[in-house]
């Protein structure tokens, strides 16, 4: 069946268009029903108009870094109208609160660049650079009332190496993002993640998967 998806962005939008061209390639039967961004000028807002997504810019209200009040309530009525199956925050940077959680229990996943539980939050590359960590990652997990704590569904693993900066590191990072975040939308769209008997331990994308 086919899933449909709303993704939520705030800049580049490179995670949206890897979901994007995974459904051109046909990696699942999905369809992007809508773009939420709460930044005017974000790149992936061009994406769409380019590719004919539907998309709308709305306005996040007076805080920066998260979404309350009149303003959340506008993200969760487009979101209830667009009738997704899964929302998926894509490099959207605010936390979402307990009344859009629950308006979508469970139906909610972010790509985090860490290899979660480390590093929630911010500046997850600096701050795996600056404990001399061996290896980084990204995690897809269920967005839940814990900032970057819900339940894990996938990980990427990347090494970190002599001389790697936070742009290299993000470089390489992103790169498993753009496989991972489809590779847990083709099994949401396929059945085969339901919340409640998803284990509380992430499956590890293998890059060497063909
Ligand atoms: C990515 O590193 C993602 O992990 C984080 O936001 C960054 C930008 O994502 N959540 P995108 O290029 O806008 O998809």
């Amino acid at each position: 069946m086919k899933i449909r998806l709303a993704v939520l962005v705030s800049g580049r939008g490179s995670n949206l268009q890897a979901i994007h061209r995974a459904i051109g390639d046909k990696v699942f039967d999905g369809e992007i029903v809508l773009v939420l961004s709460d930044r005017p000028d974000a790149a992936a807002l061009d994406f769409c108009a380019k590719h004919g997504i539907p998309s709308k810019y709305i306005h996040p209200g007076d805080f920066k870094t998260k979404l309350e009040g009149a303003a959340e309530q506008a993200y969760i009525a487009a979101l209830r109208s667009a009738a997704p199956g899964l929302i998926v925050l894509a490099g959207f940077m605010r936390v979402v609160k307990p009344p859009l959680i629950r308006a979508f229990e469970n139906s909610i996943i972010n790509i985090h660049p860490s290899l979660l539980p480390k590093y929630p939050g911010l500046h997850t590359h600096a701050r795996a650079l600056e404990a001399g960590d061996r290896e980084t990652g990204c995690t897809v997990h269920f967005v839940n009332e814990v900032i970057d704590g819900g339940k894990r569904i996938m990980q990427a693993r990347v090494p970190i190496r002599p001389g790697d900066t936070e742009a290299s590191l993000s470089a390489r990072v992103l790169k498993e993002e753009h496989q991972v975040l489809p590779a847990v939308i083709k099994m949401f769209a396929e059945g085969r993640i339901d919340y409640a008997s998803w284990p509380n331990e992430p499956m590890v994308w293998a890059t060497h998967r063909t």
